[in-house]
Order: C-alpha cells, then structure tokens, then sequence
C-alpha cells in the first residue's frame, strides 16, 4: 500500500480553480520532485496536505489511515513536514519563541518552560550553525532560523 495517497483532489480560489483532480502517489522511500510554472497550484497541493488550508474535494490517505479535516497539528504528529516557501518570522517574539512555535516545551499544568527552549536553542545554535561571511544578513536570519525549526521538529518526531 502507498504511503501517501491524493485522490482527485479539488481548490479553488474566489472561483478559480486551481487543483482540478490532482492524484499524487508516493510509496514508502520514494523521493519526488513536484515541477510546473509559477502558480500551477504546487504550493497549494501541499498547503493541502499539511492541512494549512482546507480543500474542496478529494480524498487523501497516509499510511493507511484517511485523513478527513486534516489540520496542521493533525499532519504534524504524523510525521508530515512541511518547509514552507515563504517562510515568515514573529518579528515580536524572541529568537526561540520562533524556533519552537507550536511546538512549546512545557511544564506542569501547561506552563512554558522557557529555561529549556533557550537550552536546546542554544545547543542547536553551537551544533548546527556556519555562516557564510558574504552571505545577506537578512537570508542569513531566515535561513537559520528555518533551518533550526525542521530540525526541533525532525527531533520531536524521533523522540
Ligand atoms: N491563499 C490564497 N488565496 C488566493 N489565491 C491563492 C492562495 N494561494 C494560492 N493562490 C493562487 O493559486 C494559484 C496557485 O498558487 P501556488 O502558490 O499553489 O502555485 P505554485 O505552483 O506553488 O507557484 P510558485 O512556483 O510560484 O511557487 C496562484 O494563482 C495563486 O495566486
Ligand atoms: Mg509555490
């Protein structure tokens, strides 16, 4: 069985359509690459899956189980990441309150444990880290920080 199945799946926007049936198979172990011009939906067919936005027919299967109302928090304790293309930081919250946005580490009776989110923070921060010097300093905080989020989630996925 495939791990992944999209059956004629169906979005539009304001009336337009934008995915028109689209069917995406990918068995267990299997890479793909999904092509086509600016604005043919592939984004969109991911927003999909990962439940970012809600679709307007089609089915979808993963490892075996249907996904109906798929949301974010739904598709992420099922191992489904998403590296988004437009990645988007809380300029208002501290370095990493970005790094573990809803995915919090917390205490007793839901409160924030902070001291840890700086800790792993900083331990990410000396293990993964290297600047390119001639790099832009705004790619430079975007890239880091991205780069720090997939990897709390690929860890709390292991864990
Ligand atoms: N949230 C939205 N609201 C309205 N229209 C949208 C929204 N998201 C995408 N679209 C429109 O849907 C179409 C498909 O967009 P999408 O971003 O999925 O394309 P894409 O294949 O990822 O393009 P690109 O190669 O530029 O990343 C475009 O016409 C886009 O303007
Ligand atoms: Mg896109």
């Amino acid at each position: 069985m495939a791990l992944l199945e999209m059956k004629g799946i169906r979005k539009s926007f304001s009336g337009v359509q934008v995915l028109k049936g689209v069917d995406l198979t990918v068995e267990k172990g299997e890479i793909h690459a999904l092509l086509g011009e600016n604005g043919a939906g592939k984004s969109t067919l991911m927003n999909v899956l990962t439940g970012t936005i809600p679709c307007d027919g089609g089915s979808i299967t993963f490892d075996g189980q249907s996904l109906k109302n798929i949301t974010v928090k739904k598709s992420e304790q099922l191992g489904i990441a998403f590296v988004h293309q437009e990645l988007n930081l809380f300029n208002d919250l501290r370095v990493f309150e970005n790094i573990f946005i809803n995915r919090e580490i917390t205490g007793a009776f839901g409160k924030l444990n902070k001291k840890e989110m700086i800790r792993e923070s900083e331990e990410l921060f000396t293990r993964l880290i290297y600047v390119y010097p001639a790099a832009s300093i705004i790619l430079m905080i975007i890239g880091l920080v991205g780069l720090i989020k997939n990897k709390v989630q690929a860890e709390k996925q292991k864990s």
